[in-house]
């Protein structure tokens, strides 16, 4: 095939998750043919405003809202059939159907335990909390490394499925009452609500990958979705506070079946500044006056847990760390006007790690732990820019915080967010998709 027939884009979070995703991939999906989720299953929650009217998705890709476009979850996934079933029927209740929907046969199924075990462990974790969404996805992806885990296409063979299931319930139940004291699972109970789920979205299930290689062979317009963000990775996030899958872009072509070679453009959505739920390390965190204006003024709640999001400026390390294991081709500046009104905006350029400045992130928590930031500061702009549609329209201050983030990321940015709506995106770059 013909190389330059490619026509893919890439969304990838590039901080610690809620950057955007969903509203640039809704953004995207308007013309494109295929949008497909990767990775991650229903922890991810992202917001999508259309003429005023929110929508919150976790497992269905945000190119729901596009009629013309297939909507895929692809074998990186993993997915909780009560969810999916669940958010089908929200958005039918909202005009939306989901007929362009494809589910891989190979995306492993999040189960009742999985979510029990989830919630079991972060309580034992006591001191040492993750904070994770308590959605079973870590316990999932543990099945899938254990190479217990079952698979969506798994359900279309049920004397198998209850081979599976009984085998995992007898450890899994062992589990629950001795170590965790907890009540155990009914492998008929399962059996019987998951058959039934399977029902509800069978004729959606196929090979993704074949699906997905044909369309791109084909030349169609392909937009992957992330969930996540880079530093919530497995392998490149703060390690041990991070998801469970693979965030990254590097984690595409695995995730759905693809060449690498077949990603052609990836934009990095790039908070103007930096939020965090859960625990972890966060260097350039801040508490007080303007950590609560910005939360207020960004809603920073999130959108799965309704959790406080812990605020801090832009971290230009942690950028260029998230660049380098992830490699965008541009970025999206995501919620500029939230720092409307602010005197100064500070970015962090660097950290102090045991008297010495550095420019990389170390690996143990431990040492990232010491590191402080080291802030430059920019001056801020006071004009409301929520209704501007051209980069020109702009403040000065504004184009030159714009300027400066890309100077020091030393990636262009082809597109900057000054509202949750649609209507709200500036694309600079019309040629990225
Ligand atoms: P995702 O997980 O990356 O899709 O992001 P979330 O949806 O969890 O969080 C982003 C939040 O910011 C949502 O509430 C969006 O509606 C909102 N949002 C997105 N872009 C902008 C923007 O440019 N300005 C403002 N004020 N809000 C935005
Ligand atoms: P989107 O796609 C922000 C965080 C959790 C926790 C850690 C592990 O909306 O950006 P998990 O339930 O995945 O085992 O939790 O990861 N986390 C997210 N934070 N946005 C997300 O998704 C997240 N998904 C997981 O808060 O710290
Ligand atoms: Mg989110």
């Amino acid at each position: 095939m013909q190389e330059d027939k490619i026509r893919t884009l890439a969304v990838v979070g590039s901080q610690w998750g809620d950057e955007g995703k969903g509203k640039i991939t809704d953004y995207f999906a308007q013309s494109a043919d295929y949008v497909v989720r990767w990775a991650g299953g229903d922890n991810a929650g992202h917001t999508i405003v259309i003429g005023g009217k929110k929508y919150k998705l976790s497992i269905v890709p945000s190119g729901v809202f596009n009629p013309n476009s297939m909507n895929v979850i692809a074998n990186g996934c993993v997915v909780n059939l009560r969810k999916l079933v669940s958010e089908i029927k929200y958005l039918a209740e909202n005009g939306y159907d989901c007929k362009n929907l494809r589910i891989s046969n190979r995306a492993h199924l999040i189960l009742p335990y999985h979510m029990k075990i989830d919630e079991l462990q972060e309580e034992y974790r006591q001191g040492d909390l993750i904070g994770t969404t308590k959605k079973g996805v870590g316990p999932c992806y543990q099945d899938k490394a254990e190479r217990i885990g079952i698979r969506v296409g798994d359900l279309f063979g049920p004397e198998n499925f209850k081979k599976r299931l009984t085998a995992n319930l007898k450890f899994k139940n062992e589990l629950l009452t001795k170590f965790f004291n907890a009540d155990p699972f009914s492998v008929q109970e399962i059996y019987d609500e998951y058959l039934e789920l399977f029902n509800q979205i069978k004729d959606l299930v196929t090979d993704t990958s074949l699906l997905i290689n044909n369309a791109i062979k084909a030349g169609k317009k392909v937009l992957f979705e992330g969930a996540q963000g880079v530093m919530l990775d497995l392998d490149h996030g703060t390690y041990p506070f991070v998801t469970s899958s693979n965030p990254s872009a590097a984690s595409i072509p695995t995730g759905c079946g693809i060449a690498p070679r077949y990603i052609s453009n990836v934009i990095g959505i790039v908070k103007a500044y930096n939020t965090r739920v859960g625990t972890g390390p966060f260097p350039s965190e801040i508490t007080g006056e303007v950590a609560d204006y910005i939360r207020e003024t960004g809603h920073e709640y999130g959108t799965v847990s309704g959790r406080a999001r812990r605020i801090g400026w832009f971290d230009a390390v942690l950028m260029k760390h998230s660049l380098r294991v992830s490699g965008y081709t541009s970025m999206a500046i995501m919620l500029l006007d939230v720092l409307t009104s602010l005197d100064k905006i500070k970015i962090c350029t660097k950290y102090r790690y045991q008297g010495q400045e550095i420019d990389y992130i170390p690996s143990t928590i431990a040492e990232y732990n010491q590191c402080q930031p080291i802030f430059t500061e920019v001056d801020g702009w006071t004009e409301d820019i929520s209704q501007v549609k051209t980069y020109e329209e702009l403040p000065t201050n504004a184009k030159k915080y714009l300027a400066k983030l890309s100077e020091i990321v030393g990636v262009p940015i082809s597109l900057f967010s000054v509202g949750p709506d649609r209507a709200q995106t500036i694309l600079i770059d019309k040629e990225i998709f």
